[in-house]
């Protein structure tokens, strides 16, 4: 875990970063949204589990909390999921269909808990209107991240996330070529079927973000970009022309092992 960070006025950063060995870093992103009705948005990492209770402690009174934006539910945005549900009682889970039904196959959510919005739906959170948004590209089917029109903040999910070499709190501060890189790789490791997809049906769905030209780019594995969204969309309509990801093999993996055992 890092220290967590202002995104704006109204929103708080809760950082971490995972490494995967021989590849980088990815930054692993939950965010509080201080609507009037408190909105968390994902949860972190199962194994920093302690860490992210005790960081967005200092951000926000957790019973405070009215929502939580499940954006999906890999492993790394699920990660204090049920310790959140219990120290918010008023708490409820906005997801979709599919996100409550791949949760019921290890650990169901409670029924009266959750609030099913599907991409194009909205919900008032008080001072603000939430509109539900199919990122670009995603790495599970119930993917949804969201607009939010005073903040002026896309919260992307996985979309536009980058493998790093080292921590940075503004993806600005990666330097032009460093980031396109970095979110290229990421791309092809977190969404390969980019490589097979029809280039002008991506490309219109690129231009919708384009249209939407929020201010701020909130992805969960990207610092905070602010005032660049179109270099985040310029870069990732690369991603299918890029060479396609391949894990290191079982002869990569014992020259790794070799190498940590000398
Ligand atoms: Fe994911
Ligand atoms: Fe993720």
């Amino acid at each position: 875990m890092f220290e967590p960070y202002r995104a704006a006025a109204d929103i708080d950063v809760v950082p971490s970063y995972f490494p995967i060995p021989g590849l980088g870093i990815v930054p692993v992103n939950a965010f509080v949204l201080k609507a009037s009705q408190p909105v968390l948005v994902d949860t972190g990492l199962v194994p920093l589990s302690d860490e992210f209770m005790e960081t967005l402690s200092s951000v926000i009174d957790i019973g405070d909390l009215c929502w939580l934006w499940l954006t999906h539910t890999d492993q790394d945005h699920i990660g204090s999921l049920w310790r959140v549900l219990e120290a918010a009682p008023k708490l409820r889970i906005i997801t979709t269909y599919l996100g409550v039904g791949k949760m019921s196959l290890w650990n169901p959510l409670p029924m009266d808990r959750i609030y099913l919005l599907n991409p194009g739906q909205s919900i008032d959170v008080g001072d603000r209107t939430l509109t539900a948004i199919k990122p670009p590209s995603y790495d599970a089917p119930e993917t949804t991240g969201f607009y939010d029109p005073k903040a002026d903040a896309f919260f992307s999910s996985d979309c536009f996330g980058a493998l790093m070499s080292e921590p940075v709190d503004n993806a600005a501060g990666m330097g032009a070529e460093n980031l396109r890189k970095a979110m290229v790789f990421w791309a092809t490791v977190d969404a390969p079927w980019l490589h097979t997809v029809d280039r002008s049906l991506f490309a219109e769905s690129l231009g919708r973000v384009r249209e939407m030209s929020p201010k701020l780019v909130l992805s969960a594995h990207l610092p905070v970009a602010s005032d660049m969204t179109d270099k985040l969309i310029e870069n990732l309509a690369t991603a299918p022309e890029a060479q396609p990801f391949v894990g290191p093999d079982q002869k990569a993996l014992e020259a790794m092992l070799k190498g940590i055992t000398g």
